[in-house]
């Protein structure tokens, strides 16, 4: 009797809470070439320090984006194989738009081959020139759609968003009174929509709370205005609702996402992101009149309504992976990913966007290397270090992104110069992270040596970062 209770509480006292892992298994897998830093040199230069010009074999670790770089599951491959390629009416169309009513609860949608194709069949239908959006940092082809429109732009972001140092459970939320102040000073028709991006890119990838967005929603309703999301990160943003909000502990992802999607009128998706797929998109709305007016525009720039620049393959892969970028597991595992690179730069010091964001880790470059100019381009001088160290490819949002002034032409100088780690969704280990890591350490321990960035030697008139050419200052 007694040896049987000294062993239960050996037993107990032996007992470990089981590690976290991740809930599926690799069943296919893509080498990836590890270069020499003298190669990498060689590569950066005739990619004019762009690191969008370099070919992705040049590239070892690819943290570009999370954008169409995720793993499918077999469950989506294996739609793919059913997909429906018929012009109009394709069962792949249904199998997307019964996917969208039931996880968003839009009755109308309309394909289209990407997130800012979406935005251009929406935006044509709603925006004109001398319009005013307001908004959460909105992403840089939002951005350029609204600007191409002669329309404006106006961010709204809360100011904590803007200081890596402080640590805030909802950094993507709108600060009502700065939208308030935008919605009293211009026109009720010079305003034909809020944006709310969720989880906000820009700001680091970190969400809007269930109750911003509430409030959101009633100061548009105050003054007639429809409420637009951004939803690219939608599931993620429904994560950190789930995990730091008040109230939400108990609720599935599915559940928060459909109260999240109920306070919009409208939405636009990169299905690149949060339906992890490769390529796909959609917008969707309540309004049937909405709908009439931005389908001719789908017409025109994405493809027939039921397909809109996507095959049906694409649709079906699209709708099978709404389902799974919506459940606890995949998004714990995820999240807690990005979080692990995250947690690792902190041990060593780097300076991060803190808390760490729902798809990305974004490195302080203005603290990292506060010796530099904001003129010689900070985060990208940081971003082309990482790559010569370790071959990681990751992306400046800062001065080239945040590009010049609609009107006066001047570079805009934001807020945060930051280098972004985005994690591409079911692909790269933490091995892959330690590695990442370690190279980020390597250059933050000589961060003194660097004296000088870059200069620009050929800028696009819009969107330059993707085509921007460099040349290092000596
Ligand atoms: N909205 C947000 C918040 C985004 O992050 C993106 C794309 C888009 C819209 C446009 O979608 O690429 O499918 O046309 N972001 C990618 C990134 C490019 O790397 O963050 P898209």
């Amino acid at each position: 009797m007694w040896s049987a209770f000294f062993f239960y509480l050996c037993q107990k006292k032996n007992h470990m809470e089981l590690p976290f892992a991740e809930p599926y298994k690799i069943k296919m897998v893509e080498n990836i070439y590890r270069s020499t830093r003298a190669e990498r040199e060689k590569w950066l230069k005739a990619a004019k320090y762009n690191l969008f010009n370099l070919r992705s074999e040049q590239v070892y670790i690819d943290l570009l984006t999370d954008s169409g770089t995720g793993a499918m599951s077999d469950k989506q491959w294996s739609e793919m194989m059913i997909g429906d390629e018929s012009y109009a009416g394709a069962t792949s169309y249904f199998k997307m738009k019964h996917a969208i009513e039931r996880i968003t609860g839009f009755p109308y949608f309309l394909p289209a081959h990407q997130g800012r194709a979406a935005e251009n069949v929406l935006f044509s239908a709603m925006v004109k020139a001398g319009d005013i959006v307001p908004g959460n940092s909105h992403f840089d082809t939002t951005k350029g759609h609204i600007e191409y429109r002669k329309a404006r732009a106006i961010d709204c972001t809360i100011a904590e968003a803007y200081d890596t140092t402080v640590s805030h459970p909802f950094k993507g939320n709108v600060d009502l009174e700065k939208l308030e102040t935008v919605l009293k000073t211009f026109p009720r028709e010079h305003v034909p929509m809020i944006i709310l991006t969720i989880t906000c890119n820009t700001s680091g990838g970190q969400p809007v709370s269930m109750q911003n967005i509430k409030d959101v929603k009633k100061l548009a309703d105050k003054y007639g205005i429809p409420l637009v999301f951004d939803s690219a990160r939608f599931a993620e943003n429904a994560y950190f609702i789930k995990v730091r909000e008040n109230g939400y502990a108990d609720k599935t992802i599915k559940e928060i996402v459909r109260e999240m999607f109920s306070f919009a009128d409208a939405m636009t998706m990169s299905s690149k992101k949060d339906a992890i797929v490769n390529m796909g998109g959609f917008s969707a709305m309540r309004s049937k009149e909405l709908f009439q007016n931005a389908s001719v525009f789908n017409i025109m720039f994405e493809g027939y309504i039921t397909y809109g620049g996507m095959s049906g393959r694409d649709m079906n892969a699209l709708a099978q992976g709404l389902d799974e970028a919506t459940e606890f597991e995949y998004l714990d595992a995820r999240v807690k990913q990005v979080e692990y690179l995250g947690k690792k730069c902190i041990d060593y010091g780097i300076p991060v966007q803190q808390p760490i964001g729902g798809h990305a880790v974004f490195v302080d470059a203005r603290r990292f290397v506060p010796q530099l100019p904001k003129e010689e381009f900070i985060a990208q001088t940081v971003a082309l270090e990482l790559y010569l160290e370790g071959g990681i490819r990751s992306v400046e949002i800062g001065a080239i992104l945040a590009d010049r002034d609609p009107i006066t032409r001047e570079n805009r100088y934001p807020e945060l110069e930051l280098v972004r780690l985005a994690i591409p969704r079911r692909t790269y280990t933490n091995n892959h992270m330690d590695y990442v890591a370690t190279a980020l350490k390597n250059i933050f321990d000589t961060r003194h040596e660097a004296k000088h960035g870059f200069r620009i030697t050929y800028e696009a008139p819009i969107m330059r970062h993707f085509t921007v050419e460099l040349e290092k200052i000596k």
